[in-house]
């Protein structure tokens, strides 16, 4: 068989029990996708939020759906608001749902409906330290992360922020799910290095679908 160098083939790639990459998943979703993360941004700007520490973090953020992820002075939270306008987020695009449904049943979580979608953009050298996506009101949910744009190397440790984490390189259109004994695991991003996208530029951005309430 001649391999296609040019589509890469659907894989299934599993990480831990109840965590597992699909490489070039969202790569069928993509015209819509990135169709409605440009109106999403429209309205609800990307901006670098300050952490509970007053540090600026590197990875600029916004959401959309009932409620998004806000750091600032006070802490972590949920808000329905964007703090930047006082708007709510803007709701969340069917093509996004549709995607983290998919993805999250492909993996072995049905019925998932997100709530919250965080967008980060990375800009060569943004990086996300080792954490747990704890700010969830119960971790029945998995998380789905769509990556987009510019490759990553994403760090999955283990329920133990002293785990040594696997290193997991991603790239446009990947998606990882973890949930089941795998969701309070620690997670982070690589600091990104510079390049350039067809598609997306000289970023990458990721997409965090949760069920936040
Ligand atoms: C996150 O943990 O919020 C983002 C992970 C990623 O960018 O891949
Ligand atoms: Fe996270």
């Amino acid at each position: 068989m001649i391999p296609n160098l040019f589509e890469r083939e659907l894989r299934d790639v599993s990480l831990a029990p109840g965590a597992v990459l699909l490489s070039g998943f969202a790569r069928s979703f993509e015209e819509p996708l990135v169709a409605a993360l440009h109106r999403v941004v429209e309205l609800a700007p990307f901006r670098h939020m300050l952490t509970p520490g007053g540090r600026r973090m590197s990875v600029a953020m916004t959401n959309c759906g009932a409620v998004g992820w806000v750091t600032d002075r006070t802490g972590y939270r949920y808000d329905a608001r964007d703090p930047g306008s006082g708007r709510l987020w803007p709701p969340m695009p069917d093509v996004f749902g549709d995607l983290a449904t998919q993805s999250a049943e492909r993996a072995g979580f049905g019925g998932f409906a997100p709530d919250a979608c965080l967008i980060n953009r990375y800009e060569p050298g943004a990086r996300l330290s080792l954490h747990r996506d704890k700010d969830e009101e119960d971790f029945e949910a998995p998380i789905v992360s769509v990556s987009l744009g510019l490759p990553a190397v994403f760090l999955f440790g283990g329920t133990a922020r002293a785990d040594t984490p696997r290193r997991v390189p991603l790239t446009h259109g990947d998606v990882v799910v973890w949930g089941g004994p795998s969701r309070l695991r620690y997670h982070g991003v690589l600091p990104i290095e510079a390049g350039d996208h067809p598609l997306m530029g000289g970023c990458r951005i990721n997409l965090t679908f949760r069920k936040a309430a």
